[in-house]
Order: C-alpha cells, then sequence, then structure tokens
C-alpha cells in the first residue's frame, strides 16, 4: 500500500497503474542503487553529451569542412546519404558498418545499442520488426526479450529453430520508451532495410506489424487486413521476393485471441517453405 497526494491510500491497482506509466514514458530501468540529484548533474552532464556527439560523429571528409557539417542537413540530403550508404555495401559485413556508421537518424543518439540482426542469412526465411526495444537494445540483438520469446515459441509450432531463420528489424536503434518511430526515422532507415533484404534475399519475407509491413509493401492498408495474404516484395534491383506480413508478436502478448489467425499464418507460412503454397 503506498500513500498519494491527497492523503488516501492507494492501493497496488494504482501501483502498478503507476509503474505501467513510468514503463511508457522511457523510465524502465533501474540505473543506480541510489538516488540521483539531476538538477546538480544537468550542467556537466549537458557538456559531456556534446563531447560524446562530437567525438563520435565521423571525421569531415573532404568536402565535409566543420563549417558545412554544423549546418543541418535537409531530410532529402539525409535520405539520399542514406540510401547511397546502402546500396554501396556489397556485403552484410559493410551494410551493417555503413548502417551504423549513418548519422541520419536521431534515435542513435539516445539508444544504448546498435541492433543489426540475428539468426541464418541463408535459412530462407526472413522476419522484420519495427525497432529494438529495451532487452535488446541492451544486449545488441533482436527480438530477445518477451515479444522474441513468444517468436520463438511460434517458430518452435511449425518446427522452425530460431537458428533456422533470419531476424532484424527496420530500424537499429531504440525509441524512446519504445515509443512508434516516426514516419521520418522509419523513412531514414528504410533504404538500409531494403538493401538488407536485397542482400539476404530470403524466399520468405515475414513483415512483422504495422510499421514493417506497409513500409515495405509501400502501402497504407492496416496490419489487419495485410495478415493473411500473400504479397509480392519487389527489391530495387527488380526481383519478387513473396511476402507473408503477420501481427507483430508485442500485440499478440497484448491480445493473445488473436494466436488463432497467427497459427494460420504460420502453417501457410511453413507450406510456403516446403514449396507447397500455391
Ligand atoms: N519489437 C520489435 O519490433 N523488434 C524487436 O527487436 C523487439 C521488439
Amino acid at each position: 500500500m503506498t500513500r498519494d497526494g491527497s492523503g488516501t491510500t492507494a492501493d497496488h491497482g494504482d501501483g502498478e497503474a503507476l509503474l505501467a506509466w513510468y514503463i511508457d514514458a522511457g523510465a524502465d530501468e533501474a540505473v543506480s542503487e541510489e538516488p540521483v540529484d539531476r538538477f546538480a548533474a544537468a550542467r556537466p552532464a549537458a557538456r559531456r553529451n556534446i563531447r560524446d556527439a562530437v567525438r563520435t560523429a565521423p571525421a569531415p571528409g573532404p568536402a565535409m569542412t566543420p563549417r558545412t557539417r554544423a549546418l543541418p542537413q535537409s531530410h532529402e540530403q539525409t535520405f539520399d546519404n542514406a540510401r547511397q550508404l546502402a546500396a554501396g555495401a556489397t556485403t552484410l559485413d559493410e551494410l551493417r558498418a555503413a548502417f551504423e556508421s549513418f548519422e541520419g537518424c536521431a534515435l542513435k543518439a539516445t539508444a544504448q545499442n546498435f541492433v543489426f540482426a540475428d539468426g541464418n542469412p541463408e535459412a530462407g526465411l526472413m522476419f522484420i520488426g519495427e525497432a529494438p526495444g529495451a532487452d535488446e537494445d541492451r544486449q545488441g540483438l533482436p527480438f530477445v526479450g518477451a515479444a522474441g520469446k513468444l517468436l520463438n515459441r511460434m517458430l518452435r509450432a511449425i518446427d522452425i529453430d530460431r537458428e533456422q531463420a533470419y531476424i532484424t528489424n527496420i530500424i537499429p536503434w531504440r525509441p524512446p520508451g519504445n515509443r512508434t518511430p516516426t514516419d521520418a526515422e522509419v523513412a531514414m532507415c528504410l533504404p538500409f532495410a531494403r538493401r538488407h533484404i536485397e542482400l539476404v534475399a530470403p524466399r520468405i519475407l515475414v513483415p512483422l506489424g504495422a510499421v514493417a509491413a506497409k513500409s515495405l509493401l509501400g502501402t497504407t492498408e492496416g496490419i489487419m487486413r495485410l495478415r493473411g495474404r500473400r504479397k509480392i516484395y519487389r527489391t530495387d534491383d527488380d526481383r519478387e521476393i513473396s511476402a507473408r506480413p503477420m501481427l507483430h508478436p508485442a500485440y499478440l502478448l497484448r491480445r493473445p485471441a488473436a494466436k488463432r489467425e497467427t497459427w494460420r499464418d504460420l502453417r501457410e507460412i511453413r507450406r510456403d517453405l516446403a514449396g507447397t503454397g500455391s
């Protein structure tokens, strides 16, 4: 039992609601055993952040003097930069390095880790989610938290181990508080996701949830309408890949009743992989 500001006692329900509110706001980690006076720490911390940003920014190239670097890039320039970096990568290692060096997505500044991919790129089955959550950010791997554990169980249900699939996200940096990424954040990372798919060249691509499905398939249709249907994903070099959008495992954790449809989708994927899909 706790006391709130009104002088009345609050029950456990209120405590849980408050905890959920903190988690939604991004305060989802205990960073220290001792309380910290943030007001006293504010000035040095701000200086430290600027120093870190300068230290981690790429060295100015010949056409990039410190003076021009201080000018904000337009969204178009940043997007062109993303496209060029992604297109220049000819292997997954090169893509990882190019993406990690990309400075055009503000989420990089608040994330702990760059989360690229996990699993087997030769597997023929590629899952793409939205963006890392807290566990993924901590470990630097996609889908290792509660949603990832459910994804593992879903795969096992169709006799596939996590190592027999390749797993990544549209965005490799965790949005603060697990908020939905903005359209601009998705747009800046999309050229890398598209090149990622091109390089892996899976037989079946599975966008998980609305953000991945809509951005990859270039549609405004909702995930409830997209799931359960086979779609064609077209790469930038004009190859066709079979796509099977599915509900996001995090959604299934909140709405277990939707697992029934997902079970159907998984069986279709299994059939497609076995080569007996229509
Ligand atoms: N949700 C995602 O979309 N991706 C992850 O890696 C984890 C949770």
